[in-house]
């Protein structure tokens, strides 16, 4: 229905990936071993990435899906290609750190890997697509996570710089786009995906988990320090997995539980954004005993060094209450939350609430006054296509138009500023959350099962030429 007013001129729309989630070649070009590559589908996979890591080593019972993704280090031109034909205006990828620098910790990067981004960011600009790159999307060397414990140790802000400072040198001219850290507020959840964690027997976690979150926090601020000096035109966001929280009920409790939970995710952003840590969060950290490990200088350096936009995920609200085990649970992006009653939810559980899109834009943006970038939306479903890999999904085109016409609403109603956005896994791709590959997103199958088996032909999907007219109505036409 052309019946919207159209997004502002030059707004980015897009897909997204993640390295991990989608190149394949664990072993190729140089590259070292990951965390994410350590990660089998499977019910083993969830202690991991909780960080109860037992043992490094591959072994012959389970299967990494990420060892051989969709293998786009291989297809990325083709897949590029693609996205063009679709009107991509950004894509959004990520960096392996472990192309850049296979163990973490050298002084010089692998020229192999450096290539191999710089062919990829030629070919978007080729066709005039705008990279939008994550320097780190769940992604540590495990050469860092043996040797040094992974975020916990102060020694990965310096490797980090190294990176950035390579990567900021190389591709200036060929990305301007840049996020530190995929889903920042992850690290709570699943810290060994978010920080490469895993903890010791007795351990304290929660310190373990806050001395790797001020490590990030220093190394996302020197980032964007570096970004800027290195090219003034660079711009450096955040990433935060939001999706606000409401109360389940008008009870008091309810409504500060939900305030609760909202600031246990808008802290990092807030240090991020406004340049120190919020002072509810030093309060509770306080009453648990936990200490950030501040050096001298660190906190003029999150001061001064203030993103300059802010990203994040969204795909479901969710429900705070204080009588949580009265009621039902229901799966989220990685979080579980309380059971909203009034939503219909995804085939993995995953509620769906287009209007707390528009609600989240809002609360973002009056608690930032900083523009907004979408960089993952979208639906996980099961797809079944025909002899010619043609699927009939409707379901996601349902979904992406609900929240597309939600955006719409807080742009051109509310007048919240967004950049652009990227709906999550364009091309079909393994689950972060799972490892399944069956649980699809994208707008171009691809012919690969959970075992790994299948050709790895890329066909399109009904979505495909949909999300074509959204993207040359500039959202008016969904
Ligand atoms: C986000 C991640 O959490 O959600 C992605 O940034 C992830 O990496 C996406 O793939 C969807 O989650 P899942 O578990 O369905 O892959």
């Amino acid at each position: 229905m052309a019946n919207k007013p159209t997004f502002p001129e030059g707004f980015l729309w897009g897909g997204a990936t993640a390295a991990n989630q989608c190149e394949g070649a664990y072993n190729e070009g140089g590259r070292g071993l990951a965390n994410v590559d350590v990660v089998p589908i499977g019910k083993d996979r969830f202690p991991i990435i909780a960080g109860q890591m037992k043992s490094f080593d591959f072994d012959n019972e389970h299967f990494y899906p990420a060892k051989g993704a969709i293998d786009m280090y291989h297809t990325y031109r083709d897949d590029i290609a693609l996205f063009a034909e679709m009107g991509f205006k950004t894509y959004r990828l990520s960096i392996a750190w472990t192309r850049i620098f296979p163990k973490g910790d050298e002084l010089e990067p692998n020229e192999e890997g450096l290539a191999y981004y710089e062919d990829l960011f030629k070919t978007c600009q080729k066709y005039g697509i705008e990279p939008l790159v994550t320097i780190t999307h769940f992604d540590c060397p495990m050469y860092l996570i043996e040797e040094y414990g992974g975020w916990r140790n102060r020694k990965l802000v310096d490797f980090y710089e190294r990176l950035v400072t390579v990567l900021f040198t190389r591709y200036k001219g060929l990305v301007k786009y840049w996020l530190t850290f995929n889903e920042i507020n992850m690290i709570l959840h699943a810290p060994f995906m978010g920080a490469g964690l895993y903890f010791e027997e007795g351990e304290n976690k929660k310190q373990a988990m806050y001395d790797a979150i001020h490590h990030e926090l220093m190394a996302s601020a020197i980032a964007t320090r570096v970004a800027h000096e290195i090219d003034p035109e660079n711009k450096v966001g955040c990433m935060l997995a939001a999706g606000s929280y409401y109360p389940y009920n008008c009870k008091p409790e309810d409504v500060f539980q939900a305030q609760t939970d909202n600031r246990e995710n808008y802290g990092f952003i807030d240090v991020q954004s406004r340049g120190e840590y919020p002072n509810y969060l030093l309060k509770q950290l306080e009453r648990e005993g936990v200490v950030i490990p501040f050096l001298e200088g660190d906190k003029e350096i999150l001061k001064e060094h203030t993103v300059d936009f802010i990203s994040f995920s969204y795909y479901s609200s969710r429900v705070s209450t204080t009588d949580k085990e009265l009621l039902d649970t229901t799966a989220g992006n990685i979080f579980a939350s309380v059971k909203n009653p009034f939503l219909a939810e995804s085939e993995w559980g995953w509620q769906i609430d287009p209007l707390g899109f528009r609600i989240t834009m809002n609360e973002l943006y009056d608690r930032y006054q900083k523009p907004l970038f979408v960089v993952e939306n979208g639906l996980g479903a099961v797809d079944t296509p025909d002899e010619n890999g043609y699927v009939v999904d409707d379901y996601r085109i349902e979904y992406l138009r609900q929240h597309i016409d939600a955006m719409n609403d807080a742009i051109n109603l509310d007048g919240v500023d967004v950049m652009g956005y990227t709906t999550w896994g364009c091309i079909d791709l393994v689950s972060a959350g799972t490892g399944e590959m069956k649980k699809r997103y994208g707008f171009i199958y691809v012919d690969r099962d959970n075992e790994g088996n299948g050709t790895l032909k890329r066909s399109k999907k009904k979505s495909f030429d949909w999300y074509k007219k959204v993207i040359a109505t500039n959202g008016a036409d969904t």
